[in-house]
């Protein structure tokens, strides 16, 4: 059990932009931390800097109290599963599980002790004798994370390990890998560019983009209060809207809108975006935060944007309603109860959440509704 410290890290590939700037982060003691952003966004490479496949350019790596620039992968106690774990295809389930620990000449019953440990908490025991290419993809993926658990390292090192399965397996692998993490209490920091991984995994995220990161928080507090427009749009499913205007002072009341469309922002958003008053700005409204206002009654407020039904895609529990308003360029996504009644083609008074909508500078993509004393991405693990 360790913690990892990253000060100052950056790396330069020889001939290349900057792939990671100023990583700067204290990953706690037993916590799980992810990693995520688009591709190229230098997620892998501040892995393997911590691991030490990859020489860091400038800044420190510690893990434990020790720094670990110049150790070797081999002596920096961790473990690292990769997108494609390569199995050892002529080994058996438990030569495979077994093989880092002979490498390391372990006793031969500790090595048991440890596979048929390994196995249980993994549901392996049945499939010890099977080679892999007898075993499925889910089962492959187990074996690999096995290999990885055996040797009881400080700190685990996941790259992307689901991406190679289906959905369902994706899931499944998802919640076995929550509950692995309870039961090891051991330090995760984990890559994936799924944001659906990362907000039911970390205990915190780390958004980055270009190298840099943007955010780092627990996944409510990223959901809720991202701290750009960048942020806001990658994390969520459908993702936010963003809906492009300005900011009007009509009284002392502050609106925004499209020249079409105008939305009063509650009392404490005006607050915090007065100065912003006439500078282009985004809207951005998460697609649950969209309400139809005939389906919900007459609501007080002076919000009017009137839209119009172009696409409804019904998916069981709820449905996506794709709006069309004049001013605007890309059709507003709403997500509705899937009994509510809507028609393609009709026109809609749209309602908003106005808790919980969000104002960006349009030339920044800064968050200028967000709460300045949003509270600090906590460094305490919770629970444990
Ligand atoms: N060995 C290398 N030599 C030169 N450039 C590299 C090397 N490895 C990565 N890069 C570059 O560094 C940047 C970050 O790459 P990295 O592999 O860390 O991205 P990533 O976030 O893991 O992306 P993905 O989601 O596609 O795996 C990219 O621009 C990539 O092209
Ligand atoms: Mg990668």
């Amino acid at each position: 059990m360790a913690e990892v410290k990253l000060e100052h890290v950056f790396k330069e590939y020889p001939g290349q932009v900057q792939a990671v700037n100023d990583f700067d982060l204290l990953i706690n003691n037993r916590e799980f931390l992810v990693l995520v952003g688009p591709s190229g966004c230098g997620k892998s490479t501040t892995l393997r800097m911590i691991a030490g496949l990859e020489e860091i350019t400038k800044g420190t790596i510690s893990i434990g109290e020790r720094v670990v620039n110049d150790v070797p992968p081999k002596d920096r106690d961790i473990a690292m599963v990769f997108q494609n774990y390569a199995l050892y295809p002529h080994m058996t389930v438990y030569e495979n599980l077994a093989f880092g620990l002979r490498l390391r000449h372990y006793p031969n019953d500790e090595i048991d002790r440890r596979v048929q440990e390994v196995a249980r908490i993994l549901g392996l025991l049945e499939l010890l004798e099977r080679k892999p290419k007898a075993l499925s993809g889910g089962q492959r993926q187990r074996v690999a994370v096995g290999r990885a658990i055996v040797r009881k390292p400080a700190v685990f090192l996941f790259d992307e390990p689901l991406s190679n399965l289906d959905a369902k397996l994706r899931v499944e692998m998802r919640a076995e890998l929550n509950k692995l993490h309870h039961r090891l209490k051991t330090t995760m920091i984990y890559v994936t560019h799924d944001q659906l991984e990362a907000m039911t995994l970390a205990d915190r995220i780390v958004v980055m983009k270009d190298g840099w990161i943007q955010q780092v928080g627990r996944p409510l507090e990223i959901y809720d209060y991202p701290i750009n427009a960048f942020v806001a749009g990658f994390i969520g499913t459908p993702p936010m809207n963003f809906l492009h205007g300005t900011l009007e002072d009509r009284n002392g009341t502050i609106f925004w809108t499209d020249g079409h469309g105008a939305v009063k922002l509650s009392d404490d958003v005006q607050s915090r975006v007065r100065s912003h008053v006439g500078r282009k700005t985004t809207f951005g409204v998460r697609p649950e935060n969209i309400h139809d206002k005939a389906f919900h009654g007459e609501v007080s407020g002076e919000t009017h944007l009137l839209c119009k039904v172009e696409v409804v895609e019904p998916l069981g529990d709820e449905q996506y309603v794709y709006l069309s308003e004049p001013r605007q360029e890309h059709m507003i996504i709403a997500k509705f109860d899937a009994h509510q009644k809507v028609s393609v083609g009709s026109e809609m008074e749209v309602l908003f959440n106005l808790e919980r909508i969000h104002v960006f500078d349009e030339e920044t993509g800064e968050n200028i509704s967000r709460e300045n004393t949003q509270p600090v991405a906590s460094t305490e693990k919770e629970g444990n």
